[in-house]
């Protein structure tokens, strides 16, 4: 009998960033940041937030680029070495992202691959409202697309932990319900996302 693969409900990002190369996470981010400043050009934005901000090099290419002082907020160990391995730039806090609260909200926060990885919609509904709660004007979360590319070859393997992948008016709605007003949308090959003004 063909045993079928467990599907996990948790993901495991420990496991996830032990399995990453320095390589990797450089040009998975330099190729990730082109579709983050196109949304983000212009803005005129002086201070932004990264929920889950992994190593930090993503964000540390965007930041750079457009003058931001930057934040991030993550939890994983292994994501804290490797930042200060590769990026060590701006502020890192370490902790759960929906226990956080800064003594100032941000003008820009954003994500990259987080809220699909919550099986419930209405706990990445909870994730995007923290977002909007640390923003003084701007969000914009990216999310993996649902595309014959994605789904067949770089979808995360699901005895690995859950991965949502997203047709645009899914996040589109999700963004909305959750309170937010869409102002641009921008993709690549790999991901979708809007900027999102605070209501
Ligand atoms: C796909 S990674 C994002 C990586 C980052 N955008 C980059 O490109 O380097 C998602 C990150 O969110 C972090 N994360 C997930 N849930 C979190 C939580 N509740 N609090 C803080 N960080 C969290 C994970 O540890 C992981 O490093």
């Amino acid at each position: 009998m063909i045993q079928k693969a467990k599907i996990r409900k948790d993901f495991d990002w420990t496991e996830f960033w032990q399995e990453r190369t320095v390589t990797w996470i450089k040009a998975f981010s330099w190729y990730e940041s082109k579709v983050c400043l196109r949304l983000f050009k212009g803005l005129g934005v002086k201070t932004c937030l990264e929920i889950g901000g992994g190593p930090g090099y993503l964000a540390k290419l965007i930041a750079q680029k457009l003058g931001y002082k930057l934040t991030l907020v993550e939890n994983d160990p292994v994501a804290y070495k490797l930042f200060k391995k590769v990026s060590n730039f701006g502020k890192y806090v370490f902790k759960d992202f929906f226990k956080y609260k800064p003594k100032a909200k941000f003008d820009l926060v954003f994500s990259f691959g987080v809220i699909e990885h919550y099986p419930k919609r209405t706990k990445r509904l909870e994730a995007i409202k923290v977002h909007a709660s640390l923003s003084k004007k701007y969000v914009a979360i990216f999310v993996p697309k649902d595309s014959f590319l994605i789904r067949y070859f770089f979808h995360y393997p699901e005895d690995k932990g859950f991965e949502k992948l997203y047709h645009r008016q899914e996040l589109e709605g999700e963004l909305k319900d959750a309170g937010l007003k869409i102002v641009k949308f921008a993709q690549n090959l790999h991901a979708i996302g809007y900027l999102c003004k605070i209501k």
